[in-house]
């Protein structure tokens, strides 16, 4: 069967003011008029079952992940005690979904990214869960169309005999020359950030690759399932490396296939992402809030919130109004937003 795996534990800075410590970015509504996480689980109908789909999030967030993904059974929610990034999160995962079915395929996904192309992304996950029953670790991968730093890139090689292409080398977030020099290469694809193997598979790499988490994982082994999880986890989750999996793994195994994907993927990394997965007008605005006024301007995204908020003459500028906080910032700088929290937490 497969279990998917909602990873829903990040931040999202860059999305200030709407999202705060309380409502991260997967909580949000931006790209549809659902929250990115309900969203996301709603793309696996059909696929899985919500009987058998997981969240991974912290203690803050569990409350909220649960009201948004409708039907998901309260032991499915698994509640890190302190954030300790994917290897870990995709860890706790692993031991309940072997707990159940030690071959069984997970698909780990993150909690905040846009797909344009549903049917096409199934597809492409039903063929990913193929690959992996053999016992490769699967990522899917993305066509690259800018040099961006904040992503995975893979070397592909060739093709493999149960599918997908083998991977020479995965690069996790190089540095900008690196990444042009990929991108002009015509050798490399994103990582997506989408994962799937099967859960024995996955925690066989963990022990293989990042052998100070083999005792943690032995004790949380043991445990799944049974009334004692909790304080196991208490106890050893914390003591886990906080490393991503595309570190952690990916970087290192070899038992790495990619399955290149063409779904319209975006993982909505900004504001300035907000015309790429929501519908603009003629002037290329996005615009939301019905109180939102927006007179001669173009490739502007105008978030309102209640009260009016009215923008005039600009090109390609940000303005969010979250109702306590307003936000302005030329689209091509919406990564510097996260500056702006930075800013925040040190006034305090
Ligand atoms: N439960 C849990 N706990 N979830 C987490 C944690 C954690 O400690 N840290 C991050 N996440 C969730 C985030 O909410 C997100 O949905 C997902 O895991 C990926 O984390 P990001 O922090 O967004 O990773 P990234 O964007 O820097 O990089 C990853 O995604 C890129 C594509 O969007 C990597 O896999 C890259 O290689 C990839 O290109
Ligand atoms: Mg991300």
């Amino acid at each position: 069967a497969l279990y998917p795996v909602i990873m829903a534990g990040g931040s999202g800075t860059r999305f200030w003011p709407l999202s705060r410590q309380a409502r991260p970015k997967q909580f949000l509504p931006l790209a549809s008029k659902l929250p990115l996480i309900t969203d996301t689980a709603a793309r696996l109908k059909g696929l899985s079952t919500v009987k058998n789909t997981f969240i991974v999030c912290g203690p803050l967030h569990a409350k909220a992940a649960a009201k948004l993904v409708k039907g998901l059974p309260k032991a499915n929610i698994l509640v890190e005690p302190v954030a300790r990034n994917t290897a870990p999160a995709i860890a706790l995962a692993a031991v309940h979904v072997a707990a159940r079915d030690p071959k069984g395929i997970m698909v780990v996904l993150p909690s905040d990214h846009h797909v344009a192309d549903v049917p096409g992304f199934k597809r492409t996950l039903e063929e990913a869960a193929r690959i992996a029953e053999g016992g490769h670790i699967v990522t899917l991968g993305i066509q690259p169309n800018r040099p961006e730093t904040g992503y995975g890139y893979i070397q592909v090689g060739d093709a493999l005999s149960g599918g997908g292409r083998s991977v020479k080398a995965f690069k996790e977030k190089p540095d900008t020359q690196t990444a042009k020099a990929y991108v002009s290469s015509g050798e490399y694809l994103w990582n997506g950030g989408i994962f799937v193997f099967r859960a024995d598979v996955i925690l066989a790499a963990f022990e293989q690759h990042m052998p100070e988490m083999k005792k943690g994982l032995a004790a949380l082994s043991k445990a799944a399932g049974k009334r004692t999880f909790g304080p196991v986890l208490k106890k050893v989750f914390p003591k886990l490396p906080s490393i991503s999996i595309d570190y952690g793994v990916m970087e290192k195994a070899s038992n790495i296939a990619v399955l290149p994907g063409d779904f319209g993927w975006s993982d909505v990394g900004s504001f300035a992402a907000i015309p790429e997965v929501r519908p603009a007008d003629e002037n290329g605005n996005v615009i939301s809030g019905a109180s939102a006024v927006v007179v001669d301007c173009k490739g502007c995204v105008v978030l309102a919130d209640k009260r009016p908020l009215a923008v005039v003459g600009l090109t390609d500028v940000v303005v969010v109004d979250s109702g306590d906080a307003v936000l302005v910032v030329p689209r091509e700088k919406s990564q510097d937003v996260r500056k702006v929290v930075e800013a925040l937490k040190a006034r305090k």
